[in-house]
C-alpha cells in the first residue's frame, strides 16, 4: 500500500486533504498494533519501530480492547447504563462500543468523539445503529469538554445516566491539573449514576524490564509525533476518581478487569491501568 492508494478519498475528499501524513497519529498506530490496515508508511514506521523495542505494545493494544468490551457490557448489562459518550473512539475496531452495548440493550445510545480527521472519515462504520438504539459522532477535541457536551446533548438526555468512556487518550493531555479540569466538567454535566471509565499507559506496572521497554517506545513516539504521550502513576491515575466510587476490582491492569473465565487462571498483567466508577 503507498500513501496514494490510502485513505478512501472518493467519499470524503475535503476532510482527506486534511489528513497530515507526514507525521504518525495515534489512532492509526493503534489501529495498527490492532492489525488494522488504516494507517500510511510514517505510522507503520513507529509502529514497528515501537513494537521492535517493547513487543507487549500490541497486547496492550488487545487488552484494552478487551477492557472496553467487558467493561460496556457491564455497564449496558448489570449497571443499566443506555447512554455512552465515547472520547477518543479510535478507528472503528471489532467490538465498537455501540455493538457491545447494542448487543445487550438495543436501545443504548451512543455518542463517539474524535479530533482525527480519518477517524471522522471512517466514522460511518460506527452509525450503523438500527432502531431503536442511535450513533452519533462529533469531530471536537477533549480539551472542550463544553463543545463536546453541548453537541453530544442533541444526542444524550443529561438528566439520566451516562458512561463517560476515556480509553487511552487522558495520557495525551500532558498536564495533569488540565485533565482534572476537563474530567470534573464532563462529570459535572452527567447526573448521579453516571459512570466514568479509563484506560491509561503506567510505568508501574511490570518488572524493571518492561518499564526499561516501555520507556524506550515511548521515546520512538515523543521523538516522532506531534502529541507527546505522558504515563502516569497509580497515584496520580487514582486522583482521577477522586470523589467516585470505584466498581471492583478497582484500578488495575487492564487484563485483571473482570477478565473472563479461562482454564489457565488469571491474565498476566500488561502495562496499561483500567478502572470504571460511579458517580455517587
Ligand atoms: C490510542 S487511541 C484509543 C482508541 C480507543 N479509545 C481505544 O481505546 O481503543 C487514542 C484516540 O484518542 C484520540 N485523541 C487523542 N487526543 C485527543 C483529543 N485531545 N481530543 C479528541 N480525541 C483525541 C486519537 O485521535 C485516537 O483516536
Amino acid at each position: 500500500m503507498t500513501d496514494q492508494d490510502f485513505p478512501p478519498s472518493s467519499e470524503q475528499p475535503a476532510r482527506a486533504r486534511e489528513i497530515d501524513t507526514s507525521v504518525p497519529q495515534s489512532a492509526r498506530v493503534w489501529n495498527y498494533f490492532l492489525g488494522g490496515k488504516d494507517n500510511y508508511p510514517v505510522d507503520r514506521m513507529v509502529a514497528e519501530q515501537a513494537m521492535r523495542v517493547f513487543p507487549q505494545i500490541t497486547e496492550i493494544a488487545r487488552n484494552d480492547r478487551g477492557f472496553l468490551k467487558r467493561a460496556v457490557r457491564h455497564l449496558a448489562g448489570e449497571l443499566g447504563i443506555r447512554q455512552f459518550l465515547d472520547i477518543g473512539t479510535g478507528l472503528p475496531t471489532m467490538d465498537n462500543t455501540h455493538e457491545v452495548a447494542q448487543r445487550v440493550a438495543p436501545e443504548s445510545r451512543v455518542v463517539y468523539v474524535d479530533n482525527d480527521p480519518l477517524v471522522l472519515v471512517h466514522a460511518q462504520a460506527l452509525l450503523t445503529s438500527t432502531p431503536p438504539g442511535v450513533t452519533d459522532y462529533i469531530e471536537a477535541d477533549l480539551r472542550q469538554p463544553d463543545v463536546i457536551v453541548a453537541a453530544a446533548a442533541e444526542t444524550l438526555d443529561f438528566d439520566r445516566p451516562v458512561a463517560i468512556m476515556l480509553l487511552g487518550i487522558l495520557h495525551y493531555i500532558p498536564d495533569y491539573d488540565e485533565v482534572c479540569t476537563i474530567l470534573a466538567r464532563l462529570l459535572d454535566a452527567v447526573p448521579s449514576g453516571s459512570y466514568l471509565a479509563v484506560t491509561h499507559s503506567t510505568y508501574d506496572i511490570g518488572d524493571e524490564a518492561v518499564r526499561k521497554a516501555n520507556a524506550d517506545a515511548l521515546a520512538v513516539w515523543n521523538e516522532n509525533a506531534r502529541v507527546p504521550l505522558t504515563p502516569r502513576s497509580r497515584q496520580q491515575v487514582s486522583g482521577f476518581f477522586d470523589g467516585l466510587e470505584l466498581v471492583e476490582p478497582g484500578l488495575v491492569s487492564m487484563s485483571r478487569w473482570r477478565p473472563e473465565d479461562t482454564p489457565f487462571g488469571e491474565p498476566s498483567e500488561v502495562a496499561g491501568f483500567a478502572a470504571l466508577a460511579r458517580k455517587p
